[in-house]
């Protein structure tokens, strides 16, 4: 329960936060944006604001998030295994069990938990593959520093939740040698439909953020090289389709854990606050950095994240 309650107050508190950070302008102009959008944002005013601002790392450094989210998906899936194959607990299993109590821990099924740690896993590794050959960072591009720990503690607060909240029926708090998981109760319908509709949404958006992080990759030619408008697949009609991509990703997650699930609760309002934060000045940056280009491309305009919203 501690972890839990951790985990989705840690979430709650960075939304609340990254909403103050995009109203407050000593925030907003020194920790809020990252990448190219530091070239048309607000600088900051005060030296305390430059000396913040100060404090970034390249932000191709976001393929550290994947790295280490995917290291710790297949530790926590190892220990899993070793649960239930052979009785026994490995680190963060033995620490749970010591330091932690189930409450909370028994809303999600057996078979949801490894049904979302498949997913997710699927979802780090595709990740780190994009940032390691179809992306094209750039060099000067930077982000601040604690975007870096946000985005490292994210990943790794989602990988947790693909089976915290079902830990106890994993076998964590029970009494191992009496191990006895029912693993042959009965699927219901609702659990099929619900199943069948999240795996089919994931894949979905997992294939059309794909595409869209290949045409991004493909603007550049060379790593280092500047920026362009993007077109084709979903940017015809979105400013970031990858973002809306995103959280197609976490609402499909939500849907297989039939929103029963806190922590992926929490990771969907994040990353719907975060990218359309990040999303509304993605759009000002097209419109300043392209001027009368970028209207001709896109004469009818597009959403700027979500669909027939926003
Ligand atoms: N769940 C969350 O809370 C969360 C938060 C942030 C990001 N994400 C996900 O992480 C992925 C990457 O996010 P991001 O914010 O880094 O996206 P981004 O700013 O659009 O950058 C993605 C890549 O495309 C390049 N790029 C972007 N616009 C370009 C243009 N007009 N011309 C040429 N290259 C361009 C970037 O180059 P530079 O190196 O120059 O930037 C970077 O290598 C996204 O799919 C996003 O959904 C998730």
């Amino acid at each position: 329960m501690y972890l839990i309650l951790f985990l989705c107050f840690c979430l709650c508190a960075l939304t609340i936060l990254s909403l103050l950070a995009k109203w407050i302008q000593f925030f907003r102009t020194s920790v809020l944006p990252y990448g190219k959008l530091n070239t048309t944002t607000e600088k900051p005013t005060s030296p305390l604001g430059h000396w913040l601002a100060q404090w970034t790392v390249p932000k191709a450094w976001f393929a550290h998030f994947y790295l280490v989210g995917f290291a710790l998906a297949i530790e926590n899936a190892l220990e899993i295994i070793l649960l239930s194959k052979y009785q026994l607990r490995g680190p963060i299993m033995s620490l749970l069990y010591m330091l932690d109590n189930e409450t909370l821990s028994d809303t999600m099924s057996r078979q949801d938990c490894l049904v979302a740690l498949i997913l997710f896993t699927l979802h780090l590794t595709r990740r780190v593959y994009e940032s390691l050959y179809i992306e094209r960072p750039s060099q000067q591009a930077r982000m601040h520093i604690s975007h870096y720990l946000t985005g490292l503690g994210f990943y790794g607060a989602m990988v947790f939740g693909t089976w915290l909240e079902g830990a106890a029926n994993l076998g964590v708090y029970g009494d191992i040698s009496n191990n006895n998981i029912d693993s042959s109760k009965q699927v219901s319908i609702p659990t099929i439909v619900r199943t069948t509709f999240g795996v089919l949404l994931f894949l979905y958006a997992t294939n059309h953020q794909h595409t869209c992080h290949h045409i991004l990759g493909s603007l550049r030619k060379n790593i280092g090289s500047g920026y362009q408008i993007p077109q084709g697949d979903w940017f015809e009609w979105i400013v970031v389709p990858h973002y809306l991509c995103d959280i197609l990703i976490y609402l499909a997650l939500n849907i297989l854990n039939g929103f029963k699930n806190w922590i992926f609760v929490c990771g969907l309002i994040w990353t719907t606050i975060n990218l359309t934060i990040t999303a509304s000045e993605t759009k000002i940056w097209y419109q300043k950095t392209f001027g009368d280009e970028y209207k001709k491309k896109f004469p009818k305009g597009r959403w700027i994240i979500l669909p027939w919203v926003y």
